[in-house]
């Protein structure tokens, strides 16, 4: 078993989670800048302002990612740094600034793969209704544009939106990421298809502004529906479940509403019948740009949960065993999921594969030895890049970024929960790479083979 030769091996990061100076270099306002000052709502009350103050210190953190052997970094752009009002004025000290990150990287033989918006959704054009306004695929396009003629001389590789699960589900449906509202279904599914429709128009004004053959993605996420045991029922209920109107939580975790349309230029039935009453008007010409042909498929993969086929011919949720294996932030260690979900999306929609973050929350300290030792992060990761290498056997898996490159402000758990493959010491801005980090250079040095 092994890893194609050309596999990208890299690590994940996103603007507002590292960059600070939010207030800084004409950036405007976006909806976590704002909103991140209602009391109550994320952990003891932090916020993104200084974060890893990445937007001073990024010189130095290319500097780590060359030392721990990546071959390619996957950042985002705050479009608030390049357009303060989210359309219109370009701010030359923003690009300037990601322009600069892409000169360092590449000098440094690092690939970069730039991720358009991962959630700084400008103030201004919340103003105006955000993703429930119709004209927001026009400005997302606008902003695009802009992102392909500065950017894309050196930058070939790009993801759309990060996470419309959450950039919808949770912000607007759970209430539990900023601005923290529950919507009813009917606005939460309007704005889905915008947010789609926006990413067509983005797909669409990348390629027209384009310095160079570009590879574009997209980078969704949820659970995986993980088979209960080998049998072929309870493999067929997982694919089923996994594809199928979720069974717990809100609708937006949902893997074919957020897919289907995109590779497929159609929402699947079953969602179409079962939120009839909610659904916006949808033409073909929507459906049509929201399957803008895409490169390579990209997926955020943290956890599963067990499925098997029930008495009555459909897909059962199983609970968890008794003390089963959790992250510090209580997410369920489920290796198999870097097996079932490349797998699963790869039968279904026959794209390229890229795992764009996977990851977990570890309790990390500075030892007594002034070390970072994070056993728990090196064993989690082993676990599950072995099962995504089984997966590249059967499946056409191009590439894995962990989350996250360093410690950071983790949405509403503020600085509550540990990613990194770096710890950072948010009060002196220290970084020291921890043991996973040094576990994950020889991983990156040998292509998976030590795994
Ligand atoms: C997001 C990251 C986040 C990570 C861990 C993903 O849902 O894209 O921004 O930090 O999960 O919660």
């Amino acid at each position: 078993m092994k890893f194609r030769d050309d596999f990208v091996w890299g690590a994940a990061t996103s603007s507002y989670q590292i960059e600070g100076a939010q207030y800084e270099g004409g950036k405007g306002l976006h909806l976590w800048d704002e909103y991140v000052k209602e009391k109550g709502k994320v952990f003891e009350n932090q916020r993104g302002d200084v974060s890893c103050d990445h937007y001073h210190l990024f010189r130095e953190d290319v500097k780590l990612m060359k030392e721990l052997g990546l071959k390619a970094y996957r950042f985002s752009v705050d479009w608030t740094r390049i357009m303060p009002e989210g359309k219109g004025m370009v701010n030359e000290e923003g690009v300037a600034f990601y322009n600069a990150l892409i000169d360092e990287l590449v000098a440094n033989d690092i690939e970069p793969y730039l991720t358009l918006f991962h959630w700084e959704l400008p103030m201004e054009l919340y103003k105006r209704g955000g993703w429930m306004n119709p004209k927001m695929p026009e400005w997302f396009a606008q902003y695009a544009a802009v992102i392909a003629d500065r950017f894309s001389d050196r930058v070939k590789n790009f993801f759309t939106v990060n996470e419309p699960q959450c950039f919808v589900g949770l912000s607007f449906s759970e209430g539990v990421h900023a601005p923290w509202l529950q919507l009813p279904d009917r606005e939460t599914i309007l704005m889905s298809h915008n947010a789609l429709k926006a990413h067509g128009r983005a797909v669409q004004e990348l390629r027209a502004h384009a310095k160079q053959p570009l590879v574009v993605g997209y980078a969704p996420t949820s659970g995986i529906a993980l088979p209960a045991t080998d049998k072929p029922e309870d493999i067929e209920a997982a694919r089923q479940a996994y594809f199928g109107i979720p069974q717990e939580g809100t609708w937006a975790w949902n893997t074919a509403w957020w897919s289907d349309p995109v590779i497929f230029g159609k929402y699947p039935e079953e969602f179409l019948v079962h939120f009839e009453k909610d659904l916006p008007k949808i033409t073909d010409d929507d459906m049509k740009l929201i399957s803008e042909p895409i490169d390579i498929y990209g997926q955020n993969i943290y956890l599963g949960y067990p499925v098997c086929m029930g008495e009555d011919g459909k897909p059962e949720l199983l609970s968890r065993n008794t003390g089963y294996a959790k992250s510090a932030s209580n997410w369920p260690m489920t290796p198999e999921a870097l097996y079932w979900g490349p797998k699963f999306l790869y039968d279904r929609y026959k794209k390229p594969i890229f795992i764009t973050e996977n990851g977990l929350a570890c309790h990390d300290w500075i030892h007594l030895d002034g070390k970072v030792h994070d056993p728990s992060r090196i064993d989690f990761t082993a676990r599950y890049l072995g099962a995504l290498k089984r997966a590249a056997q059967e499946a056409d898996i191009r590439g894995y970024f962990a989350w996250s490159l360093m410690d950071n402000f983790e949405w509403a758990e503020g600085f509550g929960q540990r990613y990194g493959l770096v710890f950072v010491d948010f009060k002196t801005q220290k970084r020291i790479p921890k043991d996973s980090a040094y576990w994950y250079r020889d991983v990156i040095r040998t292509n998976g083979e030590n795994l």
